[in-house]
């Protein structure tokens, strides 16, 4: 995966609009297990200055200003800042990459989120150097929370040719065959995108088993992203020296410390120094 194929994804004209629309009257959280993360942070974190990690257009910002008033954006793509810096005028943002957090100092944070899967768009190895930056920035009592996809969940191994996702039974039924053909009537370019992307995309798949680097459905399977798997993400938090308080799967449910495997769609890890 080369460094600036996602950078160059998420800041085009076209992600970056679609960003737009999640923030503002559409904000909240992503999943459940979002919800379930940033309530279990929030008593630790509250009142401390919070970064929000890949903040896009700003779907995380009301939610995070609810835990403080002390809050600072970065994403590493320009297109993204400018939008959210229409949609939060008044916020501070800058462009910064997670894996170089050079612009600030040590112990700055209380509580860092990065959500929505904004660090699967590195890779493996450059994961533990992010993981090492949140752990330089956060205080001695500070808080991670981040969200992670899942290899053996049903965002991995996708195509455009699908009639339903990896690991899910296929089911027919007559609405949803409706709407997947309707889509596709309404959106022709994105389908020609899809195929094209994901077809160039396919012979650099590396399933390594605990974890994979392939191409993700959203965006016309223009972003080429990591995937964990339990043990995987476990080894990567504890070896950058954290403690995890806790796994959330998608649905909200805790992942118990001695799972040995999970079909989530993606977790999200609540831990500490
Ligand atoms: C899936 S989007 C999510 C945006 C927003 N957090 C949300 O949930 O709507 C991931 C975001 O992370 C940003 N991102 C990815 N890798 C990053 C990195 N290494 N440093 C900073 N931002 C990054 C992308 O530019 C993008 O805006």
């Amino acid at each position: 995966m080369s460094t600036d194929h996602n950078r160059n994804v998420f800041d085009s004209a076209r992600v970056a609009a679609a960003y737009v629309e999640y923030a503002g009257p559409t904000d909240g959280f992503l999943d459940r297990g979002e919800a379930a993360a940033l309530v279990a942070a929030a008593s630790g974190a509250r009142g401390t200055p919070v970064l929000d990690v890949g903040v896009g257009s700003g779907r995380t910002t009301a939610l995070l200003r609810l835990i403080s008033d002390q809050y600072v954006a970065i994403d590493y793509a320009p297109n993204m800042v400018d939008a959210f810096r229409r949609n939060f005028p008044d916020l501070q943002a800058n462009v910064a990459d997670a894996r170089n957090l050079a612009d600030f100092g040590d112990g700055e944070f209380g509580l860092i989120v990065f959500s929505n899967n904004g660090i699967d768009t590195v890779t493996h190895d450059e994961r533990s150097l992010v993981l090492g930056e949140f752990r330089r920035l956060l205080t001695e009592s500070g808080v991670l929370v981040f969200s992670t996809l899942n290899r053996n969940g049903p965002s991995f191994g996708e195509t455009p040719f699908q009639l339903s996702r990896p690991t899910q039974r296929f089911r027919f039924s007559p609405r949803r065959a409706v709407t997947a053909v309707g889509r596709r009537l309404l959106d022709p370019a994105g389908v020609v995108r899809s195929v094209r992307n994901w077809w160039s995309a396919r012979s650099r798949i590396d399933d390594r088993g605990s974890w994979a680097l392939a191409p993700l459905a959203a965006h016309d399977f223009a972003p080429f992203m990591h995937f964990t798997t339990i043990s995987d993400v476990r080894t990567l938090v504890t070896d950058a020296g954290f403690t995890i308080d806790e796994i959330f799967a998608d649905d909200g449910s805790m992942v118990p410390p001695d799972a040995p495997d999970s079909t989530a769609d993606n977790f999200t890890i609540v831990a500490r120094k």
